[in-house]
């Protein structure tokens, strides 16, 4: 009897290891951070148990705990003062916003040493927390307008350049985003500005807990401008537009209910490919294994590995540093 015997380039560790294809790096992990207005001290976020609103101070100090690590980047998100949200998100493209403040910390306290990337949307300054600022469509009905949106976006991005953000990376999904910021950046001397875009980003429950995290006002959903999960020809298009637009780097969010789009995405894409695994995906793997009903660890870097195999370049996690450490 002849049995064909995969299980050969299974049976020890050491063949294992000589036949594993994926492998996420330190170096390809980037940590999404907080930082908050207005706290004294490092905020629980507790739908995400181990993540932090940060101040200014301990910042710095997780800032440089992650290139301690050896992660490949950090991507800062702002968390303004309730009171200084408004409609059009003013803070956000203040030299003196928080979002701006934290962008210059890093730069002083990492420089180089990593990454360093920002945010670029409206919604955790807007007091509406859509990603946009509003407007009326032709019927009279209430909408996020576009091509406003763009301008402010286009600001933004170049607060975030002069505060000294490598990375920029429009997360709105605003028709014509990419083009905008980059003619935006081009025309001040930022032409080394890398944009990463979210380019395939649906409109997830799994975000739930990043909006306690930044402490959203959201009512409602961002159904009109984030993707139906439904759909996958929908995302070929729009990495395709934003690398005609000029990106740099595309992103596909979330990671593990898109693994299928991350791969389409990384087989076609001419361009470094990211994913992100998000706040929900975060949550459910710190929930269960709270209670006990799966190895965190295992789970952690099963997650990371198979969101590697399916074709990302770059992780976004909140487990980056800590994954880090266990994969160096
Ligand atoms: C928008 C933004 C969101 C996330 C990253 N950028 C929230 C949203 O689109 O509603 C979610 C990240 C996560 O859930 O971890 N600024």
């Amino acid at each position: 009897m002849s049995v064909i015997r995969p299980r050969r380039l299974r049976s020890t560790p050491a063949v294992r290891r000589l036949v594993a294809e994926a492998h996420p790096r330190p170096e390809n992990l980037v940590l999404p951070m907080f930082i908050a207005d207005g706290i004294s001290e490092p905020q629980k976020i507790s739908t995400m148990p181990g993540v932090f609103q940060h101040t200014e101070e301990s910042l710095k100090y997780a800032a440089e705990e992650a290139v301690r690590a050896g992660i490949g980047g950090l991507m800062l998100f702002g968390v303004p003062a309730q009171e200084d949200k408004d409609s059009i998100a003013t803070v956000a493209t203040d030299p003196q916003g928080i979002l701006n403040k934290g962008i210059r910390i890093l730069r002083e306290t990492i420089g180089d040493d990593s990454v360093i990337m920002a945010d670029t949307c409206l919604d955790e300054f807007t007091d509406h927390g859509h990603c946009g600022v509003l407007g009326h469509d032709a019927m009279g009905r209430e909408i996020v307008d576009n091509d406003a949106t763009l301008l402010r976006y286009a600001d933004m991005a170049l607060e975030q350049a002069r505060a000294g953000a490598q990375v920029v990376a429009p997360s709105g999904m605003m028709d014509g985003q990419v083009a905008l910021i980059r003619e935006a950046l081009d025309s001040e001397g930022f032409e080394d500005v890398i944009i990463l875009a979210y380019s395939a980003k649906y409109a997830s429950a799994f975000y739930g807990p990043f909006r306690d995290a930044v402490g959203s006002t959201l009512h409602g959903d961002r159904n009109a401008y984030q993707q139906d999960p439904s759909n996958a020809r929908e995302s070929l298009r729009e990495v395709e537009l934003d690398l005609a637009e000029g990106a740099d780097i595309v992103m596909v969010k979330p990671a593990f209910g898109f693994l299928d789009i991350l791969r389409e995405v990384a087989d076609t894409s001419p361009v470094p490919v990211a994913a992100y695994q998000v706040s929900g995906e975060y949550a459910m793997i710190e929930a269960a294994s709270a209670a006990g009903y799966i190895d965190r660890r295992r789970c952690i870097e099963e997650s990371l590995t198979s969101i590697r195999r399916a074709g990302a370049d770059i992780i976004l996690t909140y487990y980056a540093t800590e994954a880090a450490g266990w994969l160096r």
